[in-house]
C-alpha cells in the first residue's frame, strides 16, 4: 500500500488548475449508459472511482476510450444490465447506474452496495422513488433485481434530499410516461451539471438547482458532448493547505458562486480572498483565527465533504472552533489522527469541539475515508517534521494525482509506492 510522506512547515505558493468533479463525473458517466450513442465527456479526473466506473460501463456491454481528460463512450449496444457485486460494494455511489440501467433497458440487476439491505439506509428513498415510478424491485442472493414494463413520472417528495436519490429519479425519468416532479431534490452543483449533460442528450429537465426539479420523459436520447465542472471540495481542500501553511495560491478554474459556505469561513478565519472568472485567490495573512461554528448541511449549507480538512484548519487556529456533523453519523475518523499530531479535539456525538493548539507535530496517520484523508494531508503540510500519511487508496478516490498538485506549489510531498 502507498504512502505520502510529508515534510510539514513549507508555505504552499504558486497556482494550479482544479480537476473535474468526481461527484459530476460518476452520474454522468452513468448516464451515458442510457443515451444509446457516443457521448464525449471531458475535464473527466483521473481516479479510481473514475476508473471502476468504466469498468461499470464496460461490464454492461459500452465500447469505452480514454484519451487525457476526454472519455468517450459508446452506448448503442447495452449487452447487459447487471453491475457485479464486487464492483458495487467498492464503489457505493454506482448504486446512481440503477436509474440509467433502468431507462436502457427496463431491468437492472446490481450489487448490494456494501451488503446493505433494502428499506435501511443508505439507499431507501431511492428504492422507494423508483418503486413509485412502477418498478419492481426485489432483494435476492445479495443482489437487487429491478424490473419494469415501462417507467412511469409520477411526483416524488424527498424526505430528505438526498444527492444520489435526486439523480437516480433524474435518471429514471428521463424517457418515463409523463412528468417526474421532485419535491425536496438536493440542490447541488452536480446535480445541475447532470441535468445539462442530460439535457444535452435530449432530455428536458428543469429546475435543477432549485429543490423542486421537473423530467419531462422523452421517446428517445441521443449521444451528446460535455464538460464536466470544477470540483469544488478539491478546490477549497488547496485554498486550506495554502492558508494553513500561511502562503498564497490560485486555484485557477475554480467557481466561487459554488464555494460560497467554505469561502465565507476561510475570511472568517483570515484568510484574503479574491475571486475573478478565471478562479480564486487566497492570501493567508500569517495566522489562523477560529470559526465560531461549523454546521454541515445540505447545499447551499455547508458540505459535509470539506468538513474534515476544515477541522484541520481550525486545529491550529487561535481560538476554539465547532463543528456539527449533520449529514453522515461517522465522519470524525480523521479525529485520533489529528489528535496523535498534537490537535485538541473532543467529540461529542455530531459535535466536535476543537481547541486550536499553537503547533502540530508529524506523526504516522491513517487515512480511513477519502476526506478524512484529505484532512491528514492537510495538517501534515503544516506539522513541524515529517508526516506518513497511509490509506492513501482512499484520497486517490477523489484527488487527481495529489502529491504532484501540492509539490507543484513547494510542498514537500512525496508517495512511496507498496
Ligand atoms: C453524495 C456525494 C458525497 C457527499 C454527499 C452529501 C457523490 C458520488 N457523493 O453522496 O460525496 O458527501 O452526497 O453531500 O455524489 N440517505 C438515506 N437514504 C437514502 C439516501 C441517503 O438515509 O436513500 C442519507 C445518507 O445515509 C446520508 C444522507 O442521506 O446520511 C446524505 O446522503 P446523500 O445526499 O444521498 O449522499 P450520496 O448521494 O451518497
Amino acid at each position: 500500500m502507498d504512502r505520502l510522506i510529508i515534510e510539514g512547515g513549507m508555505p504552499l505558493c504558486g497556482e494550479l488548475r482544479v480537476q473535474g468533479a468526481k461527484n459530476a463525473v460518476l452520474p454522468i458517466l452513468a448516464a451515458a449508459a442510457a443515451a444509446g450513442g457516443e457521448c464525449v465527456i471531458h475535464n473527466c479526473p483521473r481516479l479510481r472511482d473514475v476508473e471502476k466506473t468504466v469498468m461499470i460501463l464496460e461490464q454492461l456491454g459500452c465500447d469505452v476510450k480514454r484519451e487525457g481528460g476526454t472519455i468517450v463512450v459508446n452506448s448503442k449496444e447495452l449487452t447487459d444490465c447487471r453491475i457485479d457485486e464486487g464492483l458495487m460494494r467498492e464503489m457505493r455511489s454506482s448504486i446512481i447506474f440503477l436509474g440509467a440501467i433502468l431507462t436502457a433497458c427496463s431491468r437492472a440487476e446490481v450489487g448490494m452496495p456494501g451488503g446493505c439491505p433494502i428499506g435501511l439506509r443508505p439507499i431507501d428513498l431511492h428504492i422507494a422513488s423508483l418503486k413509485k415510478m412502477g418498478v419492481s424491485i426485489c432483494e435476492e442472493h445479495g443482489y437487487i433485481k429491478c424490473s419494469c414494463a415501462r417507467l412511469r413520472g409520477c411526483p416524488i417528495h424527498l424526505d430528505f434530499p438526498s444527492v444520489g436519490a435526486t439523480e437516480n429519479i433524474m435518471l429514471a425519468a428521463v424517457k418515463a410516461d409523463g412528468v417526474t416532479t421532485i419535491t425536496n431534490a438536493a440542490r447541488e452543483p452536480e446535480i445541475c451539471d447532470l441535468a445539462l449533460f442530460l439535457n444535452a442528450m435530449g432530455a428536458r429537465v428543469k429546475g435543477a438547482g432549485s429543490s423542486v426539479i421537473t423530467i419531462e420523459g422523452v421517446e428517445s436520447l441521443h449521444g451528446a458532448e460535455h464538460t464536466i465542472m470544477p470540483d469544488r471540495i478539491v478546490a477549497q481542500t488547496y485554498l486550506i493547505s495554502a492558508m494553513i501553511t500561511g502562503g498564497r495560491i490560485r486555484v485557477c478554474g475554480a467557481e466561487a458562486v459554488h464555494m460560497r459556505a467554505g469561502l465565507s469561513a476561510l475570511s472568517e478565519m483570515g484568510a484574503v480572498i479574491t475571486e475573478d472568472s478565471g478562479g480564486i485567490e487566497l492570501k493567508s495573512r500569517g495566522s489562523v483565527k477560529s470559526v465560531h461554528i461549523i454546521r454541515t448541511m445540505p447545499y447551499p449549507g455547508f458540505p459535509t465533504d470539506i468538513q474534515s480538512p476544515f477541522m484541520a484548519l481550525a486545529a491550529v487556529a487561535d481560538g476554539t472552533s465547532v463543528f456539527v456533523e449533520n449529514i453522515f453519523e461517522n465522519r470524525y475518523r480523521h479525529v485520533d489522527e489529528l489528535v496523535r499530531m498534537g490537535a485538541d479535539i473532543k467529540v461529542e456525538g455530531r459535535s466536535a469541539v476543537v481547541r486550536g493548539v499553537k503547533g502540530l507535530l508529524g506523526a504516522n496517520v491513517e487515512a480511513y475515508e477519502l476526506r478524512g484523508g484529505a484532512a491528514l494531508v492537510v495538517a501534515a503540510l503544516a506539522a513541524e517534521g515529517r508526516s506518513t500519511v497511509s490509506g492513501t487508496e482512499y484520497i486517490d478516490r477523489g484527488y487527481e494525482d495529489i502529491e504532484g498538485c501540492l509539490a507543484r506549489c513547494g510542498a514537500s510531498i512525496r508517495r512511496v509506492c507498496g
